[in-house]
């Protein structure tokens, strides 16, 4: 009983042909299936390339496995399932088949481990640092990304908004004031945790002229559905520009237009209305001239009816002194003082002052 050979019929040869047929059709379809479909917005980094052809690599070996054993439950339903005056039949007694589980055994162990080496390569590649990177740092808070980059004297300034130039390899250091945050923009396909009291890295080299969200992948509270920024990739040249201007501003100069005739008619005063659109004040707050709905924190229009540009600039920059009715102390960044140079905050209070009466 122990080892009875049984032999396979012509009836057999037939229907594992007829299965092995159906299942390579099915995986075919499957694999066709899996590179049509678009599965990840506009690819803008160098790392995203490498990322989705891995990605599709993953498709063609995982999808046939899937289908396969999808194909040979449904067959078997379907042609050996038991019919009316069977109930008392037994199989044949197969007592295992050396050849067949190892084959079985060898093919999948083959292809992880040949994935596994494949994704570390990848992994290892888009990690390597390159000599002329760019270091931005990336604090993150409840609930706002700051982005912070040194001028050409090495002082720092902040912005609410990512700028990269194309074609530069960054470094991205990232950072949290309070819980856990991620910082991810999906078109450049990495993401990495913001963790308070460490420095995460994330190195990232732009390919793609455009402007992408910036998001927080970490459920970190009340506004982690709103915690969204923008990421612009621009020309090495738009970038250097972008440095110097914000860069002067930031240390307190209007002067800045004295420093050279280049940067030149640029110098228009801050726009308020956009500033409030761009830093993401919308999405905490409504406002009815920018059209927001925000209900996170104070309704604007009704809060700052009756107040003075002294108070919305101090709620801008130190949220917490005093606190509207019905709201916690601690719910709003306190990053817009180090995020908006002195002219845009004064423009975004003089905005905010103007339109709530
Ligand atoms: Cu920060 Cu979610």
């Amino acid at each position: 009983m122990d080892s009875e050979h049984v032999t396979s019929t012509p009836e057999d040869r037939s229907h594992f042909k007829e299965l092995l047929a159906i299942g390579l059709i099915a995986s075919v379809i499957g694999v066709a299936l899996g590179l049509v479909i678009d599965w990840f917005p506009t690819q803008a980094s160098e790392e995203g390339e490498r990322i989705d052809t891995l990605w599709d690599i993953l498709i063609i070996c995982s999808v046939p496995v899937f289908v396969l054993v999808i194909v040979v439950v449904l067959y078997c339903v379907w042609r050996f399932r038991m019919k009316p005056g069977q109930e008392e039949e037994d199989g044949p007694p197969i007592h295992g088949n050396t050849k067949l589980e190892i084959v079985w055994t060898a093919i999948p162990a083959i292809i992880l481990v040949a994935l596994c080496s494949y994704s570390y390569v990848v992994l290892t590649d888009i990690e390597k640092a390159e000599a002329d990177a760019l270091e931005v740092r990336v604090v993150g808070e409840q609930f706002t990304w700051t982005f912070l980059y040194e001028d050409a004297s090495g002082k720092e300034f902040g912005s609410p908004q990512l700028y990269v130039p194309r074609g530069r390899q960054v470094n991205f250091t990232v950072e949290s004031k309070d819980v856990i945050h991620d910082f991810w923009v999906p078109a450049f396909r990495l993401k990495i945790d913001a963790v308070r009291g460490v420095q995460t890295h994330l190195r990232i080299t732009p390919k793609t002229i455009g402007q992408y969200p910036v998001v927080c992948a970490e459920l970190c509270g009340l506004g982690h559905a709103v915690m969204r920024q923008t990421a612009h990739v621009v020309e090495p040249e738009e970038f250097d520009r972008w440095v110097q201007e914000r860069g002067q501003q930031a240390s307190g100069g209007e002067e800045g237009g004295q420093e050279g005739d280049e940067a030149g008619g640029d110098a228009a005063a801050p726009d308020g209305k956009a500033i409030f659109t761009e830093t993401g004040c919308g999405g905490c707050h409504a406002l009815s001239d920018a059209a927001t709905t925000g209900g996170t924190g104070p309704n604007l229009d009704e809060t700052l009816a009756d107040k003075d540009a002294a108070f919305i600039e101090e709620s801008v920059v130190e949220p917490d002194a005093e606190i509207a009715e019905g709201f916690d102390a601690g719910l709003m960044p306190k990053a817009y003082g180090d995020q908006l140079t002195p002219p845009e905050l004064d423009a975004l209070v003089k905005y905010l002052d103007e339109v709530t009466g």
